[in-house]
């Protein structure tokens, strides 16, 4: 998709179609906004007429379509909810809506009238980043094995209006970054969804070549061959019941300022999860493909830190495995012996992703000696339980780190919670013959013992953990209550939120 930042006003603009942003009235106040004026005046009185009609409400979700008596295509009303309730989130969900209500009508082009999508408090800098977010990322389908599609809109205008026209240089500079991040995201949308007979640990790792090729970034794939001079005996095991072999993958970006720190970002990247030899039941194991989700954010970081040249040094490590049953799988009761020389007890082959990722940052951590690690991952159902489909859950051992985070998710929208990591935790993980297990007999703190499993392989490194379980990808049924910007299938969760902390956080001397 096509952005482009335009000086003049929307509705001087030709497009197929015009999006105005309309706010919900207080209750009882049936008057016409006077934000509508001029779309009435275009539309020679048939804006003033859907209201007087009680066709638009400015309800969040709600697009009403007007046709400009003039043939200049069409306007689209778009429901904004209270204005006292409004924010970047808010622009953010109302692009994404408008763009989503042209798919397959023959709308090719559209232009955002910026002003009214803007309420006080809100600079113009950020409501055209949101514009641009909602519409790319409100755009995307997997269409991959599609035979037939329908089009969608292809080129959108922020459209300033005079009274921005002066903010021009701006908006253009966060519209260009923004809109290379949407689509980054995109890109690793369509990684994410593919599924796992195509998207195999070495095919993710050709993916990493080509990325690095395309952006000049360094490359190391490390196979079952080399895992096991390395003794990563953790990522063999989990690999060990495929045919199809285990990776791990290290993509370096070298950092855009000379003496910037060095972030590693950590992926688990279980191709499959049938849970193994511990199987998972039918139902839903379908969704297993998305397993990956957190390797391939790892990518998608690495592709937007080139894209956007952010300040620090940025390694990304991704472990890829795929977890099945078979003669030559892992078992409960093996103990495997990982990177950094710590043992663990594997007790339930389906807790998996933590063995994957304790060989991933036991390596980085001895090898690259970054300055903080972040890992994502899709690691329990516990997460999903207790956060739900849209949050991930953020671990950390560094204050500084998870405000940085957190600070990020309330700029991007990618909503993250901070939850405790104690001696409790650490104390549950403890194996009465290994160093730690990977499994505890008692249903508690699911999400907080396996951040304290993960914890053992980092040792003192600021470190935060993204349990991303349910935000990465949404279903047909949890589909229906997430923002209009995110998919059906993988969401990308993560590329936004941790590339804005890679940003934001070297701006602020870290
Ligand atoms: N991949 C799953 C976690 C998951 C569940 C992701 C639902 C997305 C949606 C993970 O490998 C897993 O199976 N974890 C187990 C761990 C348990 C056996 C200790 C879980 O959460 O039940
Ligand atoms: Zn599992
Ligand atoms: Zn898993």
């Amino acid at each position: 998709m096509k952005v482009i930042v335009d000086r003049r006003d929307g509705l001087a603009t030709v497009v197929d179609a015009c999006a105005s942003g309309v706010f919900e009235r207080p209750e009882k106040d049936e008057s016409f906004p006077r934000g509508l004026a001029k779309e009435d005046e275009v539309a020679k009185g048939l804006v003033k007429a859907a209201w007087d009609r009680k066709e638009i409400r400015g309800k969040r979700g709600e697009v009403t379509v007007v046709h400009r008596p003039d043939g200049r295509g069409r306007l689209l009303l778009v429901g904004l909810g209270p204005r006292n309730r409004f924010d970047a989130e808010g622009v953010r969900r109302a692009a994404a809506t408008a763009v989503k209500a042209l798919k397959g009508r023959g709308a090719r082009t559209v232009a955002f009238r910026l002003p009214s999508f803007q309420t006080e408090g809100l600079p113009t800098e950020t409501v055209a980043r949101a514009l641009t977010d909602g519409a790319v990322l409100g755009s995307y389908e997997f269409v991959k094995y599609k035979t037939k599609t329908e089009g969608g809109v292809e080129e959108v205008s922020v459209a300033l209006g005079e009274e921005h026209a002066r903010d021009e240089a701006g908006v253009k500079k966060a519209v260009a970054e923004q809109h290379d991040l949407a689509e980054t995201v995109l890109w690793t949308r369509d990684i994410a969804n593919l599924p796992a007979d195509t998207a195999t640990p070495e095919r993710l790792a050709e993916e990493a070549r080509a990325l690095a090729k395309e952006f000049g970034l360094k490359v190391t794939v490390f196979d079952e061959t080399k895992l096991a001079e390395m003794h990563c005996g953790g990522i063999l095991a989990v690999g060990g019941g495929s045919s199809h072999p285990p990776r791990l993958i290290v993509l370096e970006y070298p950092g855009g300022s000379k003496r910037g720190r060095t972030v590693a970002v950590v992926g688990k990247g279980i191709t499959f999860d049938s849970g193994g030899i511990s199987i998972k039941p039918a139902l839903n194991m379908a969704s297993m493909k998305f397993d990956k989700s957190g390797a391939v954010a790892v990518l998608g970081i690495l592709r937007a830190a080139a894209t956007l040249k952010v300040p620090p040094r940025v390694v990304g490590v991704m472990c890829c495995a795929e977890n099945l049953p078979s003669g030559t799988a892992y078992r409960p009761g093996d103990v495997v012996r990982t990177y950094n020389g710590k043992t663990i007890e594997v007790l339930n082959t389906d807790a998996e992703g933590r063995v994957v990722l304790s060989d991933g940052l036991g390596y980085v951590v001895a090898q690259h000696r970054p300055d903080e690690v972040i890992d994502l991952a899709t690691l329990t159902g516990a997460e999903v339980v207790a956060l739900g489909d849209d949050t991930g859950g953020l671990v950390s051992n560094d204050d500084r780190l998870a405000q940085g985070l957190l600070a990020a998710s309330a700029t991007t929208g990618e909503p993250l919670w901070r939850m405790p990591l104690t001696d409790y935790h650490r104390e549950l993980v403890k194996s009465d013959i290994a160093d730690v297990r990977n499994s505890i007999e008692i249903p508690v703190a699911g999400m907080l013992t396996a951040a304290a499993f993960l914890e053992n392989f980092v040792g003192t490194t600021p470190w935060a953990h993204l349990d991303i379980a349910g935000p990465a990808y949404t279903t047909l049924t949890t589909k229906k209550y997430q923002p209009a910007y995110q998919n059906l299938g993988a969401v990308g969760f993560g590329v936004r939120v941790v590339t804005r902390y890679l940003i934001d956080s070297a701006r602020a001397g870290a």
